[in-house]
């Protein structure tokens, strides 16, 4: 029986999934996503292109790779359908490559919109999230009132869509909302035109092959390699993230269990991906956000816009104890670093070493991580040398050597892979 690896995001999304599941995917043949939704934008690059994908698996680019959508998304079929058309259009055949969990809860046109109105309801208060409906459906998920993709497929569909809808009004109409604005954000039209699109996107979902996620992928674990693919990073898990300025999912590894139907036992390795700094899109803390300078040139060096809603990610250096909280919550095995040929050309590399919380320096993350944090830095001297075409460990200077180690050691976790550019080529295994 072979063990399912899992492959996730250490720190607040964005760390570089795509290409790196794009990369291992070449030693698996299936990948499955276990939570998330389109909030997620995962961006891989090859033979001259580039793509972004936000609720398919990224293992759909290469031959004999089966994808999974697992119980554990939330499917948004218009969003889906979008997707599916950009890669048909680019000759990628994914009905032979993509099953979907009956399973998977669907996001409605309305929660979307209750997205909205919760943020225009929260104001200065607000999570930032992407709109796509996340959170409402989650809610609904755990309140026992969604709808799953296999309640497509049997009767009735359109009565418990109705009845879903008529409680979304409700809600919108006690945080003030007008959901009869034409056109209403998040929309390009007005509700009713999206419906039009949600129902002949339903149509659409129905060609496609719908499984029993549990029972596929513990057959499946009997012959083939299955990589499980996580969205976003554990600083935004529901329970261990910067709460509330988090997604609605668990996004660390056991999600991984929850969201494909398979026990803790059968976890094999798990890859950690981190950034060699730090991003964030969204509201809440980031203790070692830099508002200067060297933010800005992270921000330009790692062409650092949302993939989803092209905002402005914040940046700063790399914060090793929240780094170092993930790995021990994910029980991480592989370390993968992106993006340290991103910090080339800087004289001087920070890393956030400790915390000083009220003047008493820690090395955990406290309870409210939006008290003020004063971050303690280690500095390294830059490598000052373009990494980018740099293929073999040997030919890496020795600062950035250096720089490796010390992660190595205060993270007691081997960095198994390092990403010296966006390209699938850009990568060294150790
Ligand atoms: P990938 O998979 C970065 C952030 C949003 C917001 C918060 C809640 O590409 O790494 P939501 O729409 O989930 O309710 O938003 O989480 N967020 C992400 N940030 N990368 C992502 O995904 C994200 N998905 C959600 O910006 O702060
Ligand atoms: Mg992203």
């Amino acid at each position: 029986m072979n063990k399912i690896d899992v492959v996730l995001g250490l720190q607040w999304g964005d760390e570089g999934k795509g290409k790196i599941v794009d990369v291992l995917a070449e030693r698996y043949n299936k990948v499955a996503r276990f939570q998330g939704g389109p909030n997620a934008g995962h961006s891989l690059h090859f033979g001259g292109k580039s793509f972004v994908l936000r609720s398919i698996p990224s293992g759909i680019f290469r031959d004999g790779t089966t994808n999974i959508i697992g119980n554990g998304v939330v499917f948004d079929p218009i969003a889906f359908k979008k997707e599916c058309d950009e890669l048909s259009e680019a000759g990628v055949p994914i009905r032979e490559r993509l099953v979907l969990s009956g399973k998977a809860h669907i996001i409605l046109p309305t929660h979307r919109l209750l997205d909205a109105a919760n943020e225009q309801a929260a104001g200065k208060g607000k999570i930032g999230s992407t709109l796509k409906g996340i959170g409402p459906c989650y809610t609904d998920k755990i309140s026992r009132h969604g709808l799953r993709i296999g309640d497509i497929l049997a009767d009735g569909f359109i009565d418990k869509y109705g009845k879903l809808k008529a409680r979304h009004y409700k809600e919108m109409d006690s945080l003030g909302f007008d959901y009869n604005a034409d056109p209403i954000k998040p929309f390009d039209g007005s509700l009713e035109a999206e419906e039009k699109k949600f129902f002949e996107a339903i149509e659409f979902v129905k060609t496609f092959r719908t499984v029993n996620c549990e029972y596929y992928i513990n057959e499946a674990l009997k012959s083939d390699s299955i990589l499980a693919e996580g969205a976003q990073g554990t600083m935004l898990d529901v329970d261990y993230g910067s709460y509330p300025f988090v997604t609605s999912s668990t996004t660390s590894c056991s999600g991984a269990c929850a969201g494909l139907g398979v026990a803790p036992q059968k976890i094999g390795k798990v890859f950690g991906i981190f950034k060699a700094y730090c991003t964030r899109v969204g509201s809440g803390p980031f203790p070692t956000e830099l508002f200067d300078q060297t933010g800005e040139k992270l921000r330009a060096v790692g062409h650092e816009f949302g993939a989803v809603t092209g905002r402005p990610r914040r940046c700063g250096w790399l914060d090793l104890v929240a780094l170092k909280y993930a790995v021990i919550i994910d029980g991480v095995t592989d370390l993968i670093m992106m993006k340290s040929d991103c910090l080339d050309d800087f004289d001087t590399i920070k890393v956030c070493t400790s915390y000083k919380v009220n003047g008493v320096q820690t090395n955990e993350l406290p309870f409210d991580i939006s008290a003020p944090i004063e971050p303690v830095y280690t500095e390294f001297k830059g490598w000052k040398t373009d990494l980018s075409g740099i293929r073999e460990e040997d030919k890496l200077p020795a600062n950035f050597r250096d720089y490796i180690k010390f992660m190595e050691e205060y993270l007691e976790v081997p960095i198994s892979i390092i990403s010296l550019g966006p390209d699938r080529e850009a990568t060294i295994f150790r």
